[in-house]
């Protein structure tokens, strides 16, 4: 056999040099499928599908001319023979899965399948992911994606990670797998993108799972994963999305958090995370969405989020933050939406945030800030109704650019109201009139004048 295939390679490699007059092909392979991986892809078309009479229909599924969509072939490289290399199901115009699918073990018996989708698939008759008693080493298996499947439950055998060692995209999203993520996970070392979203798994994420540096997308949100994120967490280095949110994940963020410096995306929020933030998030500068919101923090916020320059998604509501807010947020200037309502902070709004100039939602309801909003008209006006500065009882908006205090939630200021630290002066700022002409007006004048503009014009 070997012999064989030695002496092919060999006329493969030499005869353009010395035949080059034959006719080559005479050297291609016969388009036809070895019988018992046929036998193996009908048992999976009729496992999943009624779209058509497969056996009869389409006696050589892989022959290029009339093969469904849905399946790709290639010819072996050690053999004449054209091999099953991709499955998809699902979506259109892949073929339908009917409501009696069920997962096709037999998948993992197609010597030479590389990547299977099912999209939507297993819908109705409850289903596990389930491995055939024999199957051939070593896999090729690149990606494997089930998405959407509702009726698929059951637990992730430990064996299609022993089994799928070449695997580099894994998404088991949107079904009803439970139990725990199995620790052979680690056996997984080419992974690029695991997705076990949106499903029932429990326990601990398996500390193997931090050493798969090849990540660069992470996502096990929406599960019932419980305690907490290693350390080690740090030695995946490329790793750019990070999604962790809503589980029920306890303890600090680890300082090696710090050292995913490609992280764009990272949302851990709706878990059980507490307690001080590691300075280190300070070194994560591409990253462009943080998110974080409803967790019990109990702690201040860290003045690190403030250098992290390309940030355009800040979300920290409902997390008990206490203190003030950083007046280092007011670099961040590519910030779009900053959430900060429902915590315990105190102090000003820092003057810098006028400067914020590329923001379009901002709110700060709910918590304990005082002082004079320093927000001038045009802020105001440029972000209408997604501005919420409401139930913050000491906080009050200068009458000279109150134009909806309603709308904001907040009262006009009183005269004796001043922004702490500010002069106490009676005076405020030379006003121009119409005409020009540079005025001086005390406090009292003004805040008559715009109680009644108020009341006429501003409803404030
Ligand atoms: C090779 O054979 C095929 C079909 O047998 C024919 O169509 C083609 O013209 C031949 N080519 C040459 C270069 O002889
Ligand atoms: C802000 O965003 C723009 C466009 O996405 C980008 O070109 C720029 O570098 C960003 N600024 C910073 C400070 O990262
Ligand atoms: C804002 O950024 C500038 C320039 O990087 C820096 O000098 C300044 O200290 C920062 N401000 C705060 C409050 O962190
Ligand atoms: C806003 O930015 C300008 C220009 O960088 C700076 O001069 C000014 O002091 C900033 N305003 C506040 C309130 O920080
Ligand atoms: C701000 O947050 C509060 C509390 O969660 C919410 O009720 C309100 O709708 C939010 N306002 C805006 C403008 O998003
Ligand atoms: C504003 O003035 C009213 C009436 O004088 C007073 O009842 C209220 O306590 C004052 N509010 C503040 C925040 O000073």
């Amino acid at each position: 056999m070997l012999v064989i295939l030695l002496l092919f390679t060999l006329l493969l490699t030499f005869t353009p040099h010395h035949v080059s007059s034959t006719n080559h092909t005479l050297l291609q392979p016969p388009l036809t499928m070895d019988p018992s991986e046929l036998q193996t892809l009908y048992t999976i078309m009729e496992t999943l599908s009624s779209d058509q009479k497969w056996r009869t229909n389409y006696p050589n599924p892989c022959k290029p001319s009339t093969s469904w969509v849905g399946i790709e072939c290639k010819p072996g490289v050690a053999d004449s023979h054209l091999h099953v290399t991709r499955l998809d199901f699902g979506t259109p115009p892949n073929p339908n899965c009917k409501i009696t699918a069920t997962f096709p073990s037999q998948i993992f018996q197609l010597p030479y399948l590389q990547s299977a989708f099912f999209f939507h698939c297993f819908t109705l008759t409850k289903t596990a992911i389930s491995m055939p008693k024999t199957v051939l080493e070593p896999s090729l298996f690149q990606q494997l994606s089930l998405r959407s499947n509702p009726s698929l439950v059951g637990s992730i055998p430990s064996q299609l990670f022993t089994h799928l060692s070449s695997l580099q995209i894994l998404t088991l999203s949107q079904s009803k797998i439970s139990g725990r993520i199995p620790p052979e996970i680690s056996e997984l070392t080419s992974l690029v993108h695991l997705d076990l979203s949106y499903n029932r798994l429990t326990g601990a994420i398996p500390a193997g799972l931090w050493k798969l540096k090849n990540l660069v997308g992470l996502d096990l949100s929406y599960n019932s994963l419980t305690g907490s994120v290693l350390n080690t967490i740090g030695q995946l280095g490329m790793l750019q999305k990070l999604d962790l949110s809503s589980n029920s994940l306890t303890g600090n963020l680890p300082n090696g958090i710090g050292k995913l410096s490609s992280l764009v995306f990272m949302a851990v929020g709706n878990n059980e995370f507490r307690g001080k933030l590691p300075v280190e998030l300070g070194n994560l500068k591409g990253l462009e969405y943080l998110i974080m919101e409803n967790n019990p923090m109990s702690t201040e916020l860290p003045v690190e989020f403030g250098w992290l320059p390309k940030l355009q998604e800040l979300r920290l509501a409902n997390s008990d933050y206490s203190g003030e807010i950083p007046a280092s947020f007011s670099n961040l200037s590519n910030l779009t939406t900053l959430s900060l309502q429902n915590n315990r902070l105190t102090g000003n709004i820092p003057l810098g945030f006028v400067n914020l100039s590329h923001i379009y939602h901002l709110n700060l309801s709910k918590n304990w800030l005082s002082g004079v909003v320093p927000f001038d008209s045009s802020f105001l006006e440029r972000l209408g109704k997604n501005l919420d500065l409401s139930g913050n009882s000491e906080l009050c908006l200068d009458p000279m650019q109150a134009y909806d205090c309603a709308r904001l939630g907040v009262v006009a200021c009183n005269r004796s109201n001043t922004r702490v630290g500010s002069s106490s002066s009676s005076r405020v700022n030379p006003l121009k009139t119409s005409e020009g002409r540079v005025v001086g007006i005390s406090r009292t004048t003004l805040f008559i004048v715009f109680l009644v503009l108020g009341v006429l014009e501003f409803k404030c």
